[in-house]
C-alpha cells in the first residue's frame, strides 16, 4: 500500500457546492452570520439590479489582515470540530464562499484593518480556465473601481463581500430588475425575523442595524412578546453539561391582535402554519414553525410559540446543515421538549376558547343560556332571569310580554351560518369586545336609578355576578369607593 495525494479537480467541486440549495436569503443570512461575528454594528445590503448588476454586503466588523482574508477565502477553512468562540455564527469553514457561488460567478472579498486595504476573488470562470484553485489578488487600483469600496474606507475596519455575475440570480427571468424587487422583499422579512433579537438590541446582545438598499430592516418579533402571555417558566434543559433554554409563549387570542400584528405573525393562515418550536443558535433564528414530529399543527395549539436557545457548542448533537437552515434536536432533547409541548397545546387551547369558557361558567349569570336538548342538540336562550328584564317585568307587563316576543325573534333569527364562516376564518367578530370600563359604570348607574335606594347594596352585588358586570368587579369596587355609584 502507499499513500498518493489525490486533491478535488476544482472546476467540478466548485460547480457542485453551487447546488448546496441556498436560497437568497439564506445566502444572504450566511453573509451576515460572519459580519455579526465579526464584531458588527452595521451591515448594509447593496441590490443593484441594472449595468454591472451585483449584490453588495458591507460591514463595519474588525475586517481581516493579509493571512486571514487568505485562509478566508479558502474552502473548508476552519474544522467544523474546532471549538469555537461563544459568539461565533459559523461552523463549517465554507458558507462565505458556498453561500456566495450559489448565487453568482464572481466573489470578491474586499476588507480594511489598521488601514490596509486587501481584497480576493474566487472567479468560476477563471477557476474553469486553470483546471486549478486559483485565488486572484486584486492591486489597488482594482480595489477602488469595486462598487461600495468608498464607504467601507470611511469605517475604521470593516468587510464588503462583492457578488457579481449573478447568473443564479438572473436565472429564469425576463425582468430581472422586477424579479430582484420581489427577492428583496422575500430577503428583507427573513433578515427581519431571523436576526430579530439583534436587530432590536435584546439585553445581552450587541445591536446591529441591517439596510438594504438604505432601507433599514425592522425586526420581526415571532411571539408578540409585548402582548403575549409566558405561559410557563422558563425551563431550562442540561446536555452535556451545556443549557439549552426553553420559553414557551402563547399568543393573545386573535381578537385581541391588530391587523398589522396578524400580518407580522404570518397572517391568519401563517398563525396555524408558523406554530410550533423557534430554534435559535446563539439568539439567531435557525429553525421555526415546527414541532419536530412530536405534535400535528392543529387548530388548537395554533397560539403556541416556544423558543428554544441552543448554544454553538451543542451543533454536533442538533445536526446541524452546512446551509443552517435544519437542526434536528437529539434524542434527550426531544423527550424533555415533548413534556413542555404537551403542557402548553393544553394551555393555548384554553386561550382560544378563554370566551367559551367563561361563557359556560355557572356562577355567572349570563345573558345567553346554553341548555342541551332532548333530542342531543343545543339551544341558545336569551336568560329569562337577567336582572334588567325581571325589572321590566316587574314594573311593566305589558312592554315585558312584548319584549319577550322580540327575544324569541332574535333567538330564533341569529345568522349561524355566516357567523360560523366568520368564527372559522378567524375573522374579527366586532361584537364581541371589551365594552369601555367608564360605559359600565353609566349604565350600572342608570339601572341604580330605577332601583329603590335600599335594595342598591344587594342590586349591584348581584350585578357583579351578571354579564357584562362581572368582567369589571375591579372597576365597579373602585367607583363605589370614591362614591361615584351613591
Ligand atoms: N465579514 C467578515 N469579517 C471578518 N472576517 C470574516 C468575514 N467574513 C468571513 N470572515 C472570516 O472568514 C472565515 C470563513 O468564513 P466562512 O463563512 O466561509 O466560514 P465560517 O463562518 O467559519 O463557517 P460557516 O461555513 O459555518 O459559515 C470566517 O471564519 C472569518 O474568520
Ligand atoms: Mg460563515
Amino acid at each position: 500500500m502507499k499513500p498518493i495525494e489525490l486533491p478535488p479537480y476544482a472546476p467540478t467541486l466548485i460547480e457542485s457546492t453551487r447546488a448546496i440549495g441556498y436560497s437568497l436569503e439564506a445566502a444572504v443570512a450566511d453573509i451576515i452570520d460572519n459580519s455579526i461575528a465579526a464584531g458588527a454594528s452595521k451591515v448594509d445590503l447593496f441590490f443593484f439590479p441594472v449595468d454591472k448588476e451585483y449584490v453588495a454586503i458591507l460591514d463595519n466588523g474588525r475586517g481581516m489582515d493579509d493571512e486571514e482574508i487568505t485562509t478566508a477565502m479558502q474552502y473548508g477553512s476552519k474544522n467544523p470540530m474546532d471549538e469555537r468562540s461563544k459568539d461565533d455564527l459559523g461552523r463549517f469553514g465554507l458558507g462565505l464562499k458556498t453561500a456566495s457561488l450559489s448565487q453568482c460567478r464572481s466573489l470578491t472579498v474586499v476588507t480594511k484593518r489598521e488601514d490596509v486595504l486587501l481584497a480576493r476573488r474566487w472567479d468560476i470562470d477563471y477557476v474553469a480556465n486553470t483546471g486549478k484553485w486559483t485565488l486572484l489578488i486584486l492591486d489597488e487600483d482594482e480595489i477602488l473601481q469595486l462598487p461600495h469600496v468608498e464607504e467601507l474606507l470611511k469605517y475604521d475596519s470593516g468587510t464588503v463581500v462583492i457578488w457579481q455575475n449573478l447568473d443564479r440570480l438572473k436565472a429564469g427571468e425576463i425582468n430581472f430588475e422586477q424579479a430582484l424587487g420581489r427577492k428583496i422583499d422575500v430577503v428583507r422579512e427573513h433578515l427581519s425575523l431571523v436576526y430579530h433579537r439583534y436587530l432590536s438590541g435584546e439585553v445581552g446582545l450587541k445591536k446591529i442595524e441591517i439596510q438594504i438598499n438604505n432601507v433599514k430592516i425592522e425586526p420581526t418579533d415571532p411571539f408578540l412578546s409585548s402582548k403575549s402571555v409566558q405561559a410557563m417558566d422558563d425551563e431550562i434543559l442540561v446536555v452535556r453539561g451545556k443549557h439549552i433554554e426553553v420559553r414557551p409563549y402563547i399568543l393573545p387570542h386573535i381578537s385581541k391582535m391588530t391587523s398589522d400584528e396578524i400580518k407580522m405573525l404570518g397572517g391568519k393562515e401563517g398563525l396555524r402554519k408558523h406554530q410550533g418550536f423557534y430554534v435559535y443558535r446563539n439568539k439567531r433564528l435557525l429553525v421555526w414553525g415546527t414541532w419536530f414530529r412530536m405534535m400535528r399543527q392543529g387548530e388548537m395549539s395554533k397560539l403556541a410559540r416556544i423558543r428554544v436557545d441552543i448554544p454553538n457548542d451543542l451543533d454536533d448533537l442538533w445536526t446541524l446543515d452546512i446551509k443552517k437552515s435544519s437542526a434536528i434536536p437529539p434524542a434527550e432533547v426531544r423527550n424533555n421538549l415533548k413534556s413542555v409541548i404537551e403542557r402548553l397545546a393544553e394551555k393555548s387551547k384554553r386561550t382560544w376558547t378563554y370566551r367559551g369558557k367563561r361563557e359556560m361558567d355557572d356562577s355567572v349569570v349570563h345573558v345567553w343560556n346554553r341548555y342541551r336538548t332532548r333530542n342531543g342538540g343545543f339551544m341558545y336562550e336569551i336568560n329569562r332571569d337577567y336582572p334588567l328584564l325581571v325589572e321590566i317585568q316587574n314594573e311593566n307587563t305589558e312592554i315585558a310580554s312584548r319584549l319577550l316576543l322580540l327575544m324569541k325573534q332574535i333567538e330564533e333569527n341569529i345568522p349561524l351560518n355566516s357567523l360560523y364562516l366568520d368564527l372559522t376564518n378567524d375573522e374579527k367578530i366586532e361584537n364581541d369586545k371589551d365594552i369601555d370600563s367608564a360605559e359600565i359604570i353609566i349604565m350600572l348607574r342608570e339601572i341604580l336609578k330605577t332601583t329603590e335606594a335600599s335594595l342598591h347594596s344587594d342590586m349591584i352585588d348581584m350585578l357583579k355576578k351578571t354579564e357584562p358586570f362581572c368582567n369589571y368587579v375591579e372597576e365597579i369596587d373602585k367607583a363605589l369607593k370614591e362614591g361615584i355609584l351613591s
